[in-house]
């Protein structure tokens, strides 16, 4: 089955969502697809290159400003641009460009088993030179700090010089465009050069934000055009560093080349940047092209063997599924400085942002295919742990964590609190991901180390931020739900629910660390101040969370006020103005009932054992016909329930919106970057909806069923440091171990112990 996108379209609508759809990166670096030889004038672009957490911080401009209102927010800069090469054929300089000439044969293709994507063209110049040009490029997953591109240009019907003009561009800037909010309105240029220097026929840049002062540099080699070099020359005010090189070409003699582009910053590489970027040459003079490629591949081989998602029935979902798993590989940081931003690292919507996107749609994915990933992403969290404390107290708290609804260096971003800091609900599920997390690989260090942590601060947040009311019941008033159509309410039931599940397992885990390590214990409790007494108080307001539940529909309410508003009148809404916020005041929504997505439907999802089935499928009903899905972090999340709920058909419906979201830009927005969290939905939909799996406190449960499109499918799952390959026939599973100690699972409530060199199969 393939693992190859491939694209043959010039139109320049396609183009410019294609910049996201074939970018490559690694967790650090993030390179848009664009082109090598640029467009030329007039075509939409949005040329960037991104270094995952790298940012600047910009005055956020208030009419009202008032208290505690966040007055800087961070942006994730597009830093210096390595991507351009320009080609010029013959003494005449005739320029290599799309715009001009004859395109006689074109594809682009992204090779997702080996990492890489390639553009391949056959050009006829005006005045008829004809050439085969060959792109590839590679963002490496093995040395981080690697951006990669290996040309070959072909001459088919002539003899005459070629000249090669490579470019390193520090005159960079970001993309905005003020009329959507979901996209930077402004403040476009932000990093300035500090220093051009050329060293040893290499190119180096370094340049500062403007604000935060965080330095990023950028060190550039050509390999296999050695002794051809004219000119390497600082320009546009030392701004930008070009390297010319010329040769003869001949006739059906590929002219090949290579340009290795090193980027470091001062967030990871202490000492000065210009000596590590240097260091790190040297290491990768002694590789060459074959050994590059052999090492991605191999990193790939591994990563899809443990977890690769086969679906055998339908070719253009197959594809979907891969490339959304394979992104999110690509944009998923690696380090306590990154995480995963709402469009990973293929564009510049949401500013480079993290949300909880992350642990409610991404960790689930890679917690189950690369735990070690998942480790990271968390660990990340852990380290803003104290600005989330601070960020409590700011607030009003006497105490707890209160995280940033988004961010990058772990301070609130969000000018517009009722759709930002009012979802309070992000701590509760940081909380959530750690005790999945915890379930799914018992691993007490990681528990100790930080998990601990991190769950009895969010709990305390709770406890000082709801009240138990004169009927007993423990109530959180004024915050935001999911639904960013229904804000600042009272007993949002997602709110609720998830505080309850914190609170619940701070309870727990507080007893569990007294167990596992007593001196621990001690100084863990000691360092928070956290005594017997105040933990007695998250069981307590556990056990009295109210959940708002509506007798005559049978349903859990989404707070306690949606129930009593009036139905948005979707008849007579026309369909170009959906998504309503680009067409309503928020006011105007906020007075309907109309979701934007999947709220108490997710926290059905998420904590299904908080409410009863019947109450459950009620509440998939009735919140269906009030959601827009106007966020793409919905549909998965309805898919999941449809297919717990035994509507395969319309969880497969839901699935298929997903599964091609940025493939078929559905959302018309793809041109800003990736959906990330709906493509980890995607994955989430197999493997959570049409699977069944639950990660529970007596391990991991499936509870198959077959989409009736087709054949099988297969996925992996990892429990407790093991890998496990999932096969689903129409009529059977089989369980195979990848590598690793045997494991137990229930399939269909009956424990399986899935061995070494044996398949378990069960009929379902
Ligand atoms: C959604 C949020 C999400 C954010 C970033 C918004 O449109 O409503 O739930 O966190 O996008 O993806």
């Amino acid at each position: 089955m393939s693992w190859k996108i491939a694209r043959d379209s010039l139109k320049e609508i396609d183009l410019v969502n294609e910049e996201s759809l074939f970018f490559l990166g690694n967790g650090y670096i993030g390179v848009r697809g664009n082109f090598e030889e640029s467009y030329g004038r007039a075509v939409p672009t949005v040329r960037g290159t991104y270094l995952n957490a790298f940012h600047d911080v910009i005055d956020i401009p208030y009419g009202e400003k008032l208290f505690a209102f966040p007055e800087t927010q961070q942006k994730m800069l597009n830093v210096i641009d390595t991507q351009t090469i320009h080609i010029y054929l013959g003494d005449e300089k005739e320029h290599f460009s799309i715009q001009e000439g004859e395109v006689k044969e074109y594809t682009r293709k992204l090779h997702m088993d080996e990492g890489k994507a390639e553009r391949n063209i056959r050009w006829k110049s005006p005045l008829g030179k004809e050439i085969d040009v060959c792109f590839e490029r590679m963002v490496s997953f093995v040395h981080r700090e690697l951006f990669y591109i290996k040309v070959s240009v072909t001459p088919v019907n002539f003899n005459d010089v070629i000249t090669i003009v490579s470019i390193m561009d520090g005159d960079v800037e970001n993309f905005v465009d003020a009329s959507d909010p979901r996209v930077g309105g402004g403040h476009a240029k932000l990093l300035h050069v500090q220093e051009a220097d050329t060293i040893e026929e290499s190119g180096f840049l370094r340049s500062r934000a403007e604000s935060s002062g965080l330095e990023m540099a950028c060190l550039s080699f050509h390999k296999g055009l050695d002794d051809k070099l004219v000119d390497i020359s600082k320009e546009a005010d030392d701004q930008r560093i070009i390297f010319t090189y010329q040769t003869q070409g001949r006739q059906e003699q590929p002219v090949e080349f290579s340009k290795w582009n090193i980027y470091v910053d001062d967030l990871r590489h202490s000492g000065e940047l210009k000596q590590k970027a240097q260091r790190i040459r040297g290491q990768l003079e002694t590789i060459d092209d074959f050994q590059l490629a052999k090492a991605q591949r191999k990193y790939l081989e591994t990563f899809w063997e443990r977890s690769d998602v086969e679906v055998d029935g339908d070719d253009d979902l197959q594809e979907g599924i891969r490339f959304n798993l394979y992104h999110l590989l690509q944009s998923a940081g690696r380090d306590k400085y990154s995480n995963i931003t709402a469009k990973g690292l293929s564009g510049e919507g949401y500013e480079g942002h993290y949300f909880w996107d992350t642990e409610i749609y991404m960790v689930p994915v890679f917690l189950m295919t690369a735990p070690d990933l998942a480790k990271q992403l968390l660990i990340y969290r852990h380290s803003i742990l104290d600005k989330a404390r601070e960020r409590a107290v700011e607030m009003g708290h006497r105490r707890g964590a209160l995280f940033p609804w988004r961010t990058i260096n772990g301070k609130e971003c969000s000018s517009y609190f009722p759709a930002g800091t009012a979802q309070y609900h992000i701590s509760a599920d940081i909380a959530y991901s750690y005790i999945q997390y915890f379930l799914a690989t018992r691993d007490e260090s990681f528990l100790l180390d930080y998990g601990a942590e991190v769950l009895l601060e969010t709990a305390r947040l709770w406890v000082d931020m709801g009240h138990f009311r004169k009927d007993g019941t423990f109530a959180i008033d004024n915050v935001t739900g999911p639904d960013e159509y229904t804000c600042v309410v009272n007993n949002n039931y997602y709110t609720n629910s998830m505080a309850k599940y914190n609170l619940e397992w701070a309870y727990k885990i507080y007893q569990m660390i007294k167990e596992i390590d007593g001196n621990y214990f001690e100084i863990l409790s000691e360092r928070l101040n956290l005594w017997d007494k105040e933990v007695e108080s998250f069981k307590r307001a556990a056990e009295a969370m109210y959940l708002p539940y509506d007798e005559e529909l049978g349903i859990h309410a989404q707070d306690d006020t949606f129930l009593q508003k009036a139905v948005w009148d979707f008849e007579n809404t026309p369909k170009e103005h959906y998504p309503l916020l680009l067409h309503y005041h928020p006011l105007t929504l906020y007075r309907y009932q109309v979701c934007k997505q999947a709220d108490t439907v997710l926290s059905h999802f998420l904590l299904e054992d908080y409410a009863d089935e019947e109450t459950i499928h009620n509440s998939y009903n009735y919140y269906e016909r009030v959601t827009t899905h106007d966020s793409s972090l919905s549909t998965c999340v309805f898919s999941m329930m449809a297919s717990k709920l035994g509507d395969l058909e319309k969880g497969y419906q839901y699935f298929q919106g997903t599964t091609r979201l940025d493939l078929d830009n559905t959302h018309n927005n793809t041109k800003d970057g990736l959906h990330m969290a709906n493509m980890g939905g995607t994955w989430m939909a197999i493997v959570y909806g049409f699977a069944g799996l639950r990660v529970k406190e007596n391990g991991l449960h499936l509870d198959p069923k077959l989409p009736k499109q087709w054949n099988s499918y297969s996925f992996h799952i990892h429990y407790k440091g093991s890998p496990v390959k999932v096969k689903v026939t129409d009529e059977k599973v089989s369980l195979t171990l990848v590598e690793g100690e045997q494991v137990s699972l229930w399939v269909n409530g009956e424990e399986i112990q899935v061995k070494r060199n044996e398949q378990a199969t069960l009929s379902y």
